[in-house]
C-alpha cells in the first residue's frame, strides 16, 4: 500500500514533530491505514530524523502495531490458562474455520483478522472471543458461527 506522505506529514505535525511521541505518531497513522504501511514507517523515520531500524523497533516491538494490513474486523481468541481450561482451542479451532484462516492472518475479503491472546483480563468470562471491542463470552464452538455472522451481515465494509 502506498500511503499519502501528506497523511503522515499531518500527523507527525500534529506532535510538533517530536520523536518522543513515536509511538502516538505510530498509533495515529495505524488508525488512518489500519496497519502500518512500510512507505509510512520510512516518511515517519524521514520526518523525525531517526534510523529507520530505530522505527521498525518500535513497530515491531508493540503487539498492537501490525505490518501487515488487517481485516474490517479484528476476532481475537483468548489462549490464556483460564480460557484454555474452558475449551478456548476448540472454539480457535471453529473460527478458523469458519473464517479459513489462521492466527495471523486476514481472510481474502479483507473483513477479518484472526489473533490469539493471552488472557483479556476478563477470565470469569471465559472462553472468550472479543470481535472489535465486543467481548464475547462464554463462547462454545457452536456459538462461534453465530456470532460471526453478526458482522459478515452488517451492512458495513465490502
Ligand atoms: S485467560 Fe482468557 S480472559 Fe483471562
Amino acid at each position: 500500500m502506498r500511503i499519502d506522505a501528506s497523511k503522515v506529514d499531518r500527523i507527525v505535525d500534529a506532535y510538533g514533530c517530536h520523536r518522543d511521541s513515536l509511538i502516538s505518531i505510530l498509533q495515529d497513522v495505524q488508525a488512518e491505514c489500519s496497519y502500518l504501511p512500510e512507505d509510512a514507517l520510512k516518511r515517519v523515520a524521514k520526518r523525525l530524523k531517526l534510523p529507520l531500524i530505530q522505527v521498525y523497533g518500535v513497530a515491531t516491538f508493540f503487539k498492537a502495531f501490525s505490518l501487515q494490513p488487517r481485516g474490517e474486523h479484528m476476532v481475537r481468541v483468548c489462549l490464556g490458562t483460564a480460557c484454555h481450561v474452558r475449551g478456548a482451542p476448540a472454539v480457535l479451532d471453529e473460527v478458523r474455520r469458519q473464517l479459513d484462516v489462521e492466527p495471523g492472518e486476514t481472510t481474502e475479503d479483507s473483513r477479518f483478522t484472526l489473533e490469539t491472546v493471552n488472557c483479556l483480563g476478563a477470565c470469569a468470562l471465559g472462553p472468550l472471543v472479543v470481535v472489535d471491542s465486543e467481548y464475547q463470552g462464554q463462547i462454545t464452538p457452536g456459538k462461534v458461527k453465530r456470532v460471526l455472522k453478526q458482522y459478515m451481515n452488517d451492512g458495513r465494509g465490502k
